[in-house]
């Protein structure tokens, strides 16, 4: 609801529409009436219009894109353009939030007045949109084109000193707000001038050619795939180039453009899926989650350092714990190094620093766990060595803490199995760097406690974590995937294509990196390691690919000893292809009497996707995942997935699943039983059905 209230010669519009004062198709519509009564009314000089609640306005409703009730009129168009050319001056008087078409609202207005918490933004680009209703046309004519472009393309909020700063707020109102917003609309009424919207204010740069390109190239680089940023450029292009009319016209129609494009749809998509991924579904009622203040993190290599400093960021005390001085030392000075990274990167003080390192205290006693809510545990990828430790957490550890195991691939249950509480059993698998990503599967084992499943998925928000709750199988959801997706790598390179043709494929086609380079980053006997324990359980008349494992035997496991599927300069990252490596797989591939010949990079990226796609569907069937959408949520945010094409399974609906598993049928004719269709896949294909419904 939406109400009009008037204080003496000004009207206060008020936008309420909780939660974030969305532009409904109702709230449009009162707002429009609202300034047509205020334009009629002699008595009225001045209009302000402001939120309720500590919120100026979120814009549109993102569930409302794509159906009609987004464009009944009066549409945001319709209404800006009311306001804009409004004989009297109109006042956003923005206290809390204006993003979005919100911030369109706003830009539309004469002037605006912001509250000290005021934040405003044109986040659209990270959806895949553009601003739809004249921000592009509007901010550059504002505050200039280089700072527009800065907020249209990057998306991120400017708070109330910088808004001031940059020329969009036209005062900074401390105190009573809405008293300072009518006394500043009050003072605007006698103003004979007229208000700025009328005045063509872009502040032109010198070669915009060159300034365009510039800002192609980088977003090019920096978005590598994503159209938005490229269309945010275009108008704002079109902001200088054209007459605001038809800069308008222009914006509107790259947004529509966009909008009913995949990209978007995929952002979209993802957007929902992590909000949806942080629900859990059969639980037996609401859970009491456990408090957890004091943690402990047990082995300090390259996976503990980063976990405790997740938790000293979010202000939890950590307790690290090793097994030799030196290993406890060695990872202390890895969590300074990289904090003092961000520090000269100017993106922590130095006294966070110290408070961060503060919290973080090394131990080599098992003891030292006996406080903790927590402890998760980080040593070698070995069960015999987890189960030891686990025993050894069973007797130290305080009733009711949670037992979390940091395995990428091994059974929760067989560990949870050599304590006396699996209840409190679970696995918490971060991504390396585990400080950096922002991926947190929480895999839930057979006997783990509905309230320790509720704990974690809450504290994996706390620790700014997008958690994903999972199934027990080998590598849960990301790496169980991984799995086919390399070994059809590994084919692929034996069947005729390169090393670098199959990760420059996939590199075109979006992922973050190929598989050989993330292998090489990974470290090859990672792999190798994952291997040799399946070996045990491969039926023999199986193709196997013995490529990794004799590069491994060449002492060769990736950057760490600056060769592997690549070889490495000296302190390089830069993957050089490499003849020797060339060599060996013709000489696999002849060994095992494969056929070389020319691979395309189509077939290079449907081997790999579509087995991601596969085995995603089987993981659903199974109910590792809880929902196609979290598969999607895993494989973007761990796994280098793009995001504009939505996560592999999105992927396969925006393709086709007909089409899919009719192309998974012919690898199966073609490369024998690993390319067996998922009967989940079979059967929504057959149905003409997507992941997504189900
Ligand atoms: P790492 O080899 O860098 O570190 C393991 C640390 O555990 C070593 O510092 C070692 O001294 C210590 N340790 C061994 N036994 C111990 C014990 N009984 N008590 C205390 N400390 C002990 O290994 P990394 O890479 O950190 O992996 C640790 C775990 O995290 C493994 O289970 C691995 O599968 C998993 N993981 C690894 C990822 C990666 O990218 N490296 C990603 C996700 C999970």
């Amino acid at each position: 609801m939406l109400v009009s209230e008037h204080d003496g010669a000004v009207a206060v519009i008020r936008l309420d529409n909780p939660p974030v004062n969305g532009l409904s198709h109702h709230v449009r519509e009162t707002i429009f009436a609202g300034i047509e009564a205020a334009l009629g009314n002699p008595e009225i000089k001045a209009i302000v219009l402001t939120g309720a609640g500590k919120i100026f306005c979120g814009g549109a409703d993102l569930r409302q894109f794509n159906t009609p009730a987004a464009s009944a009129e009066p549409s945001l168009q319709l209404l800006t353009e009311r306001m804009e050319a409004s004989a009297k001056p109109i006042i956003a008087a923005i206290d809390g939030v204006a993003y979005g078409g919100g911030f369109e609202l706003a830009l539309a207005c004469h002037y605006r007045v912001v509250s000290p918490r005021a934040q405003v933004a044109l986040p659209e680009v990270k959806l895949g949109l553009i601003p739809g209703c004249g921000g592009t046309q509007r901010l550059p004519r504002l505050i200039g084109v280089a700072p527009a472009l800065q907020m249209i393309v990057g998306g991120d909020p400017v708070d109330a000193a910088k808004a001031v700063q940059l020329g969009i707020a036209d005062d900074l109102i401390e105190g009573d707000f809405l008293a300072g917003a009518l006394a500043f609309a009050e003072r605007m009424t006698a103003v004979t001038a007229p208000h700025p919207i009328d005045i063509e204010r872009t502040a032109m740069i010198a070669d915009s050619q060159d300034f365009f390109s510039t800002a192609r190239a980088k977003a090019a680089k920096e978005k590598r795939g994503f159209p938005a940023p490229l269309e945010c450029i275009a108008c704002v292009e079109a902001a200088v180039n054209l007459p605001r009319q038809e800069g308008l016209a222009f914006e509107r129609q790259r947004f529509i453009a966009l909008l009913n494009g995949t990209e978007s749809k995929a952002l979209r998509h993802l957007f929902f899926a992590e909000r949806e991924a942080a629900k859990i579904t059969g639980l037996s009622s609401p859970q009491e989650t456990r408090p957890i203040t004091r943690v402990g993190v047990l082995g300090a290599g390259t996976m503990g350092a980063g976990i405790a400093m997740c938790f000293a960021n979010a202000d939890i005390p950590v307790t690290l714990m090793e097994v030799q001085q030196e290993a406890l030392d060695r990872g202390l000075a890895l969590i300074r190094k990289n904090y003092a990274t961000t520090v000269s990167k100017g993106k922590l003080s130095q006294e966070k620093m110290e408070h961060r390192l503060g919290l973080i205290e090394g131990t080599l006693k098992y003891e030292a766990f006996s406080s903790a809510d927590l402890v998760i545990e980080a040593v070698f990828e070995d069960m015999k060595v987890k189960k030891e430790v686990f025993g050894r957490l069973d007797q130290v550890c305080k009733a009711g803490a949670i037992l979390a195991s940091n395995t990428s691939r091994l059974d929760i249950n067989e560990i949870a199995g050599s304590t006396s509480r699996p209840g409190d059993v679970i696995g918490l698998h971060f991504f390396s760097p585990a400080n950096v990503m922002r991926l947190l599967e929480v895999v839930r084992g057979a006997k783990t406690a509905d309230d320790v499943v509720a704990t974690a998925m809450q504290l994996a928000k706390s620790i700014n974590k997008i958690g994903v709750l999972v199934g027990v199988c080998d590598g849960f959801v990301g790496n169980r995937m991984l799995t086919p997706y390399s070994r059809e790598a590994n084919f692929l390179i034996e069947e005729g294509a390169s090393v670098l043709q199959v990760d420059q494929a996939l590199y075109d086609f979006g992922m973050a990196m190929g598989p050989f380079a993330m292998a090489d980053m990974a470290g090859l006997d990672i792999g190798r390691a994952a291997r040799l324990r399946q070996a045990a359980t491969r039926p023999a008349h199986l193709r196997y690919s013995r490529v990794a494992d004799q590069i491994c035997d060449m002492g060769r496991f990736g950057q760490k000893t600056s060769a592997g599927f690549y070889r490495y300069e000296t302190s390089s990252r830069i993957p050089i292809p490499d003849p020797e490596i060339e060599a060996l797989i013709e000489r696999c591939a002849r060994e095992d009497n494969i056929q070389r010949g020319p691979v395309s990079s189509e077939e290079i990226v449907q081997r790999t996707i579509y087995a991601l796609i596969n085995e995603g569907a089987r993981i659903l069937e199974e109910e590792i995942a809880q929902r196609s959408s979290d598969i999607d949520t895993v494989y973007v945010n761990g796994y280098g997935f793009p995001a504009y094409r939505g996560g592999p399974m999105f992927y396969a609906d925006s393709i086709g699943l007909d089409k899919v598993y009719a192309r998974i049928c012919e690898f199966h004719r073609r490369h024998g039983e690993y390319w067996e269709p998922a009967p989940l896949l079979e059967r929504l294909a057959k149905e003409g059905k997507r992941f997504s419904s189900i």
